[in-house]
């Protein structure tokens, strides 16, 4: 399979520790030996903590963003480090060049692309590109809830959603630099458009991605017609 994962900089770079980045390549090693793997690797505090200077600079929200490409580009550059000569050696700036690096069979390790949106978004488009046959999104919660399951008891997770409804309850947040929550609109639309089979994982524990190959766990998005 052609296989997309798309982890929160939150994740892999929250402690500020290598451990993290040597788990996940252990686990996309292993992934790779039977699949395709793309990686795209999100900004996490560091990338909020430039945007912010940024931000106190007067830069525009796109210059913002464009600061916090520059951090998700460093962030996949460790995990390269980490992957060794299991990962092409460069970070794909491109969908062009993912495509061109995956045909080495390695695994191929993106950050951002363009301002506006976030390496989720990023992770579907590529996931568009290469006719990808999963997306997962390793994120800091066990699926995608109604509300935020830190700060309310009663938040409800669900085992399955469609593009709709994630739409709808995206709808009222904030779109700026540094602020994109799991999925901002851009992704769901192409996981909408293109039917994308995609999985929402914790990744705090990376083990959980080959659950996710295997089985059903966290959240899955399933088309608009299913539901
Ligand atoms: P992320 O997508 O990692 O956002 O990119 P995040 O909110 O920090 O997510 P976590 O914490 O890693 O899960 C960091 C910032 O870089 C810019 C956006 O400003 C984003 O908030 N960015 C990233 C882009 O503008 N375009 C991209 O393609 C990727």
């Amino acid at each position: 399979m052609k296989i997309v994962v798309t982890v929160g900089g939150s994740i892999i770079i929250k402690d500020g520790e290598p451990k993290k980045f040597k788990d996940y390549a252990d686990v996309l090693k292993n992934i790779n030996r039977e699949h395709q793997v793309f990686i795209v690797v999100g900004g996490g505090r560091p990338a909020r903590d430039y945007i912010g200077i940024a931000r106190g600079l007067e830069a525009s929200e796109a210059a913002c963003d464009d600061i916090g490409i520059d951090v998700t580009r460093l962030n996949a550059k460790l995990l390269i480090m980490a992957l060794g000569d299991n990962a092409y050696p460069a970070v794909a700036s491109n969908f062009h060049e993912a495509v061109e690096y995956s045909v080495s069979n390695k695994i191929v390790v993106m950050g951002g692309t363009e301002p506006a949106h976030s390496t989720d978004a990023v992770g579907s488009i590529l996931a568009e590109f290469v006719g990808a046959d999963l997306m997962i999104n390793a994120t800091s919660v066990d699926g995608l809830y109604n509300k935020d399951p830190n700060k309310f008891a009663d938040a409800k997770k669900f085992d399955e959603i469609t593009p709709t409804e994630m739409m709808s309850i995206l709808s009222s947040k904030e779109n700026k630099a540094g602020t994109y929550e799991f999925f901002d609109m851009t992704a769901i639309q192409i996981i909408k458009r293109s039917n994308i089979k995609t999985l929402i994982v914790n990744g705090e524990d990376p083990k959980n991605l080959q659950k996710a190959i295997k089985g059903k766990i966290g959240t899955t998005i399933v088309p608009d017609s299913k539901l």
